[in-house]
């Protein structure tokens, strides 16, 4: 009754899919200890950006990782979608969002006919946090400088910020989630048009909050039309 109410208003109602589709990334060398870490400006080429981030020690979190995560999708993406920082499966796959919350956000970008393929999908921590805690503010500051390289290679028309963490820190804001979202705000200098939304994790637990979610997709839509 509901998924016939939502449809009726033109709410897509997002299905779980099986996880068969999500593909692993290919295999990730260690990088040799005694590497000296180079910095994120210094990286001229995506591959040298994906070789510092690859052998990153600049916080501690590098002792406790699997892999690394780097981003993943079309690196000429109008759309860059920013999440938080990798779970398990993540730390395990060394590729975002690929856990339950990740064949979520699969079905959202579906809902305004984008795949995975089609965006580019990075976090504010490459690497995981013990027990999937939040990022310590000196863990997203040394890892900033990769994203920010990433999103001056890729120069994509809108930002997509999914969850109050990534939404926060991008804006440098204190505000909830519940009033970031639904609004375009500007990111970085030139400004690129920002929508933050609630992150596929918490609709998985807040399957109500889906409604506003697609509100925010609707923005990321005509945001994409309008520059286009
Ligand atoms: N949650 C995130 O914010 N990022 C991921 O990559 C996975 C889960």
């Amino acid at each position: 009754m509901r998924t016939e109410y939502l449809a009726a208003l033109g709410i897509p109602v997002w299905v779980l899919r099986d996880s068969s589709g999500s593909g692993a990334a290919a295999p990730i060398e260690a990088g040799e200890d005694g590497d000296e870490p180079k910095h994120a400006t210094e990286a001229a080429t995506w591959e040298d950006l994906a070789d510092a981030v690859q052998g990153c020690k600049l916080c501690a979190l590098h002792r406790g990782r699997t892999r690394t995560v780097f981003g993943v999708g079309d690196r000429s993406a109008e759309l860059l979608v920013i999440g938080e920082a990798p779970g398990a499966d993540e730390d395990r796959q060394g590729e975002p969002f690929v856990g339950r919350a990740g064949q979520l956000l699969n079905a959202m970008l579906a809902a305004i006919r984008l795949t995975r393929e089609d965006v580019y999908i990075a976090n504010i921590l490459k690497c995981r946090p013990p027990s999937n805690r939040d990022p310590k503010p000196e863990e997203a500051e040394a890892c900033t400088p990769y994203l920010e390289r990433q999103i001056a290679l890729i120069r994509p028309k809108a930002i997509l910020a999914v969850g109050r963490i990534a939404a926060q820190w991008l804006l440098q804001s204190d505000e909830p989630i519940g009033r970031l979202r639904a609004t375009i705000h500007s990111y970085g200098n030139p400004g690129i048009p920002l929508v933050a939304s609630y992150h596929p994790a918490y609709l998985l637990r807040s399957p109500r909050a889906k409604a506003k979610a697609w509100e925010d997709l609707v923005l990321v839509r005509q945001l994409l039309r309008d520059t286009s």
